[in-house]
């Protein structure tokens, strides 16, 4: 199983987003101080879960000056936590402890925190100011940045949520020296995906692993990220190109859903989900002549020398195929795939015939 040697340092150039910009590195504390400053926040909520706040706060709370009241709330970690109920908790708390409209919420944490912190913010006193500090990789390429917030309901991925975007993302690969080797693999695979969605030559850094340059990984996370911001930027409410970072996640979120449901199976990470997906969707779109039988072997390949394979039984696909019907890409009853369109390149509203998809699995089973 391939394994990261971790080597980060970053001194990027700040990115500019859809109304907030994505700073870099250690320098960038300093900025968010002033920003801190300027706008004279009542009071500094800190959102972490039990990990990040056991592993990042001792970096992050260091770097943070100011003299105003600052209050850390933790919650359990990990996906199941990503619920309305957790919601019902944390607008609560920031009610007894006093949250008005000029309080911040500083979100330090992976996807699930940034994701229900955003929306925790957007929603509470009809929204307050919130800033996202990712902690995993998947959260820094991914999840942070694009401005959609939300929640599950039951195991139906991101079914309740808005787009509002954070004041300031703070990208710190610091984080990274304390985070699992599984969810680093998770977050490889959103940056697999902005490769063969949008860059060629990116995916290309890739493909082989054992060849790719992960001494300059700062500089591949800081591609990915402009990639995401770059398709963001075009489509900021997902009415077009924005579902390009759609690909692998139509079957990758039932994948996902289903298996966090089922207790007979082992949860599986988000990215993990996804590089089912992204193999099941290369499938599709080979068999609807988007994609080369060699460029599909090429990802199915790159893919399957990072994450492990997962077993799917005869049982497992129709309540996967089930679960598509709740995706909420869905467009009058029908399920939308963003398909590979040659490696680099994307077309999005497809659809696809379940004969089709079933075909997919059989091919990853083999
Ligand atoms: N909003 C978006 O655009 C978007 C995009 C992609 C994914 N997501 C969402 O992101 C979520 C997945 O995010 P994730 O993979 O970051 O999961 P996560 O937030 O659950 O974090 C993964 C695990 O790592 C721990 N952790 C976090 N930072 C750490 C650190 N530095 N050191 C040690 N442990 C650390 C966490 O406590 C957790 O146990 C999913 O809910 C997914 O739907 C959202």
């Amino acid at each position: 199983m391939f394994n990261f040697v971790q080597n980060f340092k970053f001194s990027m150039e700040s990115i500019k987003a859809n109304g907030y910009p994505i700073l870099f590195g250690e320098k960038s504390y300093e900025p968010l101080n002033a920003y801190i400053k300027e706008n004279n926040y009542s009071v500094i909520f800190i959102l972490t879960d039990v990990n990040t706040n056991k592993y990042c706060l001792s970096r992050f709370l260091p770097f943070l000056a100011t003299e105003k009241t600052i209050e850390i709330i933790e919650i359990e970690p990990g996906e199941s936590e990503k619920n309305i109920n957790t919601c019902v908790e944390l607008w609560t708390i920031l009610t007894e402890l006093g949250a008005d409209r000029k309080s911040l919420l500083i979100n330090v944490g992976g996807g699930v925190i940034t994701d229900i912190g955003g929306f925790v913010a957007s929603t509470f006193k009809r929204g307050i100011d919130f800033i996202h500090i990712p902690t995993t990789l998947l959260a820094m390429v991914d999840a942070s940045v694009g401005g959609k917030n939300g929640v599950d309901l039951g195991n139906l991925k991101n079914q309740i949520g808005v787009i509002n975007v954070p004041k300031l993302v703070l990208i710190d690969t610091e984080y990274l020296s304390t985070l699992p080797q599984n969810e680093m693999r998770s977050g490889l695979a959103e940056m697999l995906k902005h490769g063969l969605i949008f860059d060629a030559a990116y995916w290309n850094q890739f493909k082989d692993l054992e060849k790719t340059d992960f001494a300059d990984f700062d500089n591949l996370i800081y591609r990915s990220i402009e990639i995401k911001n770059e398709i963001v930027m075009q489509d900021p409410t997902e009415n077009g190109i924005r579902k390009a970072l759609n690909f692998g996640h139509t079957l990758g979120h039932a994948i996902e859903s289903y298996f966090l449901e089922n207790e007979s199976k082992k949860t599986l990470l988000h990215g993990e989900a996804i590089a089912i997906g992204m193999i099941l969707e290369s499938y599709i779109s080979w068999q609807k002549d988007l994609l080369s039988e060699a460029e599909y072997q090429e990802i199915k390949k790159a893919i399957n020398a990072v994450f492990e394979t997962i077993i799917f039984e005869e049982k497992d696909i129709q309540p996967i195929l089930d679960l598509l019907i709740h995706d909420k890409k869905n467009e009058y009853g029908k399920i939308q795939f963003a398909l590979l369109n040659g490696i680099g390149k994307i077309k999005i509203n497809q659809e696809s015939d379940n004969d089709l998809i079933i075909k997919s699995f059989d091919d990853y089973k083999s």
